[in-house]
């Protein structure tokens, strides 16, 4: 779709992060943004940071794992007048191998990346639909919704359980394309590598009671810095471009980290391997 200058855009989860670089490249890109986060001064921030460079926006709380929440941020969404590009990202990231993830910890995972992904999109497919010239979705996936990968490379945490919900959001997205494609609505899954954004400290802060409840945030006293993983992070706000480009070329898969492609080449190798292995008797 052509992003068209003043038509409307929600980020869920735009206060921070990937949401937050997305909401400000589609600002840039002359869209009309409501930024929606659970941490509602954030999202003010990144509105107050697009009119502070010209452009237009507004900023709503909105909890993305709860309905209600949600109906009330489409009523907001109305004032956009029409919906056209509609951005989820909220996740939650912690050291989570499986062998020791309980049942409390896979809900809690399962909630605020796949199902909040889910709802988000329940809540506003009826505000995509209709729109001549189309309208677009982005999920949000991860280098580690494309590959599994060791604690080595991904700064010494297990990423166990969370390399299962982010497959499960590949399978969500492709499979979301696929339906809504017929009513012109595209869709995309973002795929991150490293990126520099506060997911640790969002992930400690927002657990909700019923999961046990807010967690010490692990990046006290620390900063994030480019170096902690291996193969380098990117800047939140380096990742926005690559999704207005994805959304414009309307790509199943945003792919910001593009030298890790030998690794995908190499996983899918193993695949073919395995399907030769059994294709002969
Ligand atoms: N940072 C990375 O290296 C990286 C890499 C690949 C994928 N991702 C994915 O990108 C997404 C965004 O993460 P980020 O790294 O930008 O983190 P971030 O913490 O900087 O941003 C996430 C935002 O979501 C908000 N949020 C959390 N729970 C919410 C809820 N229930 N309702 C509404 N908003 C909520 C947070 O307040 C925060 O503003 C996640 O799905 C994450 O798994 C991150």
């Amino acid at each position: 779709m052509d992003l068209l200058d003043r038509l409307g855009a929600v980020v869920v989860g735009g206060g921070s992060g990937i949401g937050r670089g997305t909401a400000l490249a589609l600002a840039a890109e002359g869209m009309r943004v409501l930024v929606a986060d659970i941490d509602v001064e954030t999202a003010e921030a990144t509105r107050d940071e697009i009119i502070r460079r010209g452009g237009d926006a507004t900023a709503a709380y909105v909890d993305a794992t709860d309905e209600a929440s949600l109906a009330k941020l489409t009523a907001r969404a109305e004032d956009l007048g029409g919906v056209r590009v509609l951005i989820h990202t909220v996740g939650v990231h912690t050291n989570a191998p499986l062998t020791t993830a309980d049942e409390n910890l896979w809900a809690w995972f399962i909630e605020f990346h796949l199902m909040s992904a889910v709802r988000v999109v329940r809540a506003f497919l009826p505000l995509l639909r209709g729109h001549d010239g189309g309208s677009h979705i982005v999920v949000t996936s991860s280098m580690s919704g494309l590959l599994a990968l060791p604690a080595a490379e991904t700064g010494g945490t297990d990423t166990g359980v969370y390399t299962a919900l982010k497959h499960a959001i590949v399978g969500y997205g492709e499979m979301l394309r696929m339906e809504v494609a017929p009513e012109g609505i595209g869709v995309s899954v973002l795929c991150p590598g490293a990126v520099v954004t506060n997911l640790g400290s969002t992930t400690a802060r927002h657990r909700p009671a019923r999961f046990g409840g807010p967690l010490p945030d692990p990046m006290a006293g620390r900063t994030m810095s480019p170096d902690m993983i291996p193969s380098g992070m990117l800047q939140h706000e380096a990742v926005g471009p690559y999704v207005v480009r994805g959304i414009r070329a309307n790509r199943a898969y945003i792919i910001t980290h593009t030298e890790m492609a030998d690794q995908v080449l190499a996983r899918q190798q193993r695949l073919l391997d395995d399907i030769a292995f059994f294709a002969t008797p």
